[in-house]
């Protein structure tokens, strides 16, 4: 397993009062998985993923990467930053350089790339998120718009080709083509091999996107499974305030086979038109 969680907690000091954020959270993540976090806002996303990413240290519990406990003291975090790269909520409020370039080359400073290496990287990155490199490279990032920005940001993290990608909610307020983008390249790094595990509220696009989905619910793991086993439980997914992929609401109103994706689900439609018609 990549990353393991066993039996991890989270409380905060809240006013001198202790809350629980997470309770009991155990995990196996495998190398290579797509995997979709969701949970309604204040359920403990991003205090999880911060916990993985060795951003937050848990109250009591463990969290391994490939088998070792990065909480450890004999740790060397170093050894996490280089395989692991975190993208924060909004992350386009994180830069801070004077030209594209070098915020994007920012994360390889202290790699022992060439001068070249790290041109090529920033390079890849960049077009990766859909820059043209030679008209934006010299630009000011805080002359561009804010998905701009947030495609900059992201294509700083991506520059150090991290084994272990992570997300937090980075398709709220795209705009669609950006979104459809962005989504697109996700599954090209997962189909190269990158452990993807992206936080949304966005169904669709997990449907579209992921192979696993957790759901946290109230501080705990509340469901876990393959996209189609969580969406098919609509009614508790709508306890918790959360929202099935179109495809999947749509298959069970028109009692077609369950299918998640809008790919398969046209196809299912197709298949009972053309079966009713003859
Ligand atoms: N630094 C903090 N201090 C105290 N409470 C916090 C802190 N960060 C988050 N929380 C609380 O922890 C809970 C989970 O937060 P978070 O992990 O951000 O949830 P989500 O990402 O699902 O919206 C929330 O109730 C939030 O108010
Ligand atoms: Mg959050």
């Amino acid at each position: 397993m990549q990353i393991q969680l066993k039996q991890l907690c989270l409380q905060y000091d809240c006013e001198g009062r202790k809350s629980d954020v997470l309770q009991d959270i155990d995990l196996q993540i495998g190398r290579g998985e797509f995997i979709g976090i969701m949970g309604r806002t204040g359920c403990g996303k991003t205090s999880l993923v911060q916990l993985m990413a060795g951003l937050l240290t848990p109250t009591s519990g463990q969290v391994l990467i490939d088998g070792e406990d990065i909480n450890s003291r004999h740790y060397d975090k170093t050894i996490l930053r280089g395989k692991l790269g975190y993208v924060f909520q909004y992350p386009e409020y994180q830069l801070f350089e004077t030209t594209v370039y070098r915020d994007v080359a920012f994360a390889l400073k202290y790699s022992k790339l060439s001068k070249k290496e790290v041109e090529a990287r920033v390079r890849q990155a960049l077009e990766d998120m859909g820059f043209d490199f030679a008209a934006i490279r010299e630009e000011s990032p805080l002359a561009l718009s804010g998905g701009e920005k947030r495609r900059v940001a992201i294509a700083g993290v991506l520059a150090a080709q991290p084994e272990i990608l992570i997300l937090d909610e980075p398709i709220a307020g795209l705009d669609p083509q950006a979104r459809d983008a962005f989504l697109k390249l996700l599954k090209k790094l997962h189909a190269q091999g990158t452990t993807i595990l992206m936080i949304s509220h966005n169904a669709d696009a997990l449907a579209d996107c992921a192979h696993r989905l957790i759901v946290i619910n109230d501080g705990k793991k509340a469901l876990d499974g393959t996209v189609e086993e969580v969406f098919s439980h609509e009614e508790v997914l709508s306890q918790m305030h959360l929202d099935v992929s179109f495809a999947s609401r749509m298959s069970k109103k028109l009692a077609l086979p369950h299918s998640v994706t809008y790919e398969a689900f046209v196809q299912n439609l197709k298949a009972k038109l053309g079966g009713d018609a003859q």
